[in-house]
């Protein structure tokens, strides 16, 4: 962990050198992409770059259009607002920093040139943004009521029955790239890869990890199922992450 964390700074002070040197930085993708995401991702987007063989968890391959951090559904590609909300924000608890020495308009310019990696880009086009139902607020009973939801549906058998990634489950997965992923650990806080508002739980497990063996549960866990679930995941957290308004934003079918 130590390790991964020092090669993110690492990463952050080259890019920091990087952009410094460069007074009146050309939004060009390409330039912005060799200098800033190619020593992880890779040249050609496969996620080979020279540094990810020292990662445990491992850049993204671009090339097979698989994203875990979506708004939209199961099976289909990341949006754009998806993919710029994960270079601005980052992906806590991997070296995938957030990029906020690039300015928006740098962002903005990657996109093309992370899809143009992917044939599936020029096939298909994103689903739509799956609907958030309107939000039941924390409540005592809505916890009890998530956990209920939580046992049934089989959450606990790969997270845990405390949250603490530990169900019998949880030791031998393979991510689609056949790496070793553990299910996340409710228990250590908020470090969710996706984002810790309650809109943003609402939609991992709506819309599923793709690339991971986190299922999609959108057709079988019901719209009010869906808070009471974000709530009692919250709870798991030693009271650490706040409940209430969330930011803007966003493979397997799961047992129904
Ligand atoms: C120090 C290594 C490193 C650098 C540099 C880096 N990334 Fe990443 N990136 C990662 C890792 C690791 C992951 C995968 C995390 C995971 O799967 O949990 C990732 C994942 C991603 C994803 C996938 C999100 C998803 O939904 O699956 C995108 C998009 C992305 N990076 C874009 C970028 C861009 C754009 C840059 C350059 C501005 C960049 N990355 C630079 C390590 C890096
Ligand atoms: C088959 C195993 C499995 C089941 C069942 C499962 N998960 Fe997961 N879940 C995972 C794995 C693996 C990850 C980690 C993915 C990663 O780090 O890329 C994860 C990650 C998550 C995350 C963290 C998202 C983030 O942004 O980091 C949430 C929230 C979550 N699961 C909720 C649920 C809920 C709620 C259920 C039940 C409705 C559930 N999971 C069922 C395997 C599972």
């Amino acid at each position: 962990m130590v390790f991964v964390f020092a090669l993110a700074m690492i990463a952050t002070l080259l890019a920091a050198t990087q952009a410094a040197y460069s007074a009146e930085p050309a939004v060009d993708g390409k330039e912005i992409y060799k200098m800033n995401c190619a020593s992880c991702h890779g040249e050609k987007g496969d996620g080979m770059g020279p540094v990810a063989n020292a990662l445990t968890i491992k850049p993204r391959d671009f090339t097979i259009g698989s994203y875990k951090i979506r708004s939209t559904p199961n099976g289909s590609l990341p949006s754009d607002e998806d993919l710029l909300r994960t270079i601005k924000m980052g992906m806590p608890g991997t070296s995938m920093i957030p990029w906020d020495i690039l300015d928006e308009g740098q962002r903005k310019a990657l996109l093309p040139v992370i899809k143009g990696f992917s044939k599936f880009f020029e096939d298909e086009k994103p689903e739509k943004a799956v609907k958030i139902s309107k939000e039941i607020p924390y409540s005592k009973e809505a916890v009890a009521k998530g956990k209920e939801v939580y046992m049934k549906k089989g959450c606990w058998e790969c997270h845990g029955e405390k949250g603490k990634g530990d169900g019998f489950k949880g030791d031998r997965l393979k991510d689609d790239w056949g790496n070793h992923i553990v299910p996340y650990d409710f228990t250590a806080g908020d470090s969710f890869k996706g984002g810790s508002s309650d809109k943003d739980i609402y939609l991992r497990f709506t819309t599923g990890m793709t690339g991971t063996p986190m299922p999609s549960y959108e057709d079988s866990i019901s719209v009010e199922q869906r808070w009471y679930l974000v709530h009692f995941v919250k709870s798991l957290t030693k009271g650490e992450m706040k409940h209430g308004k969330s930011a803007k934003h966003g493979k397997p079918e799961a047992k129904k």
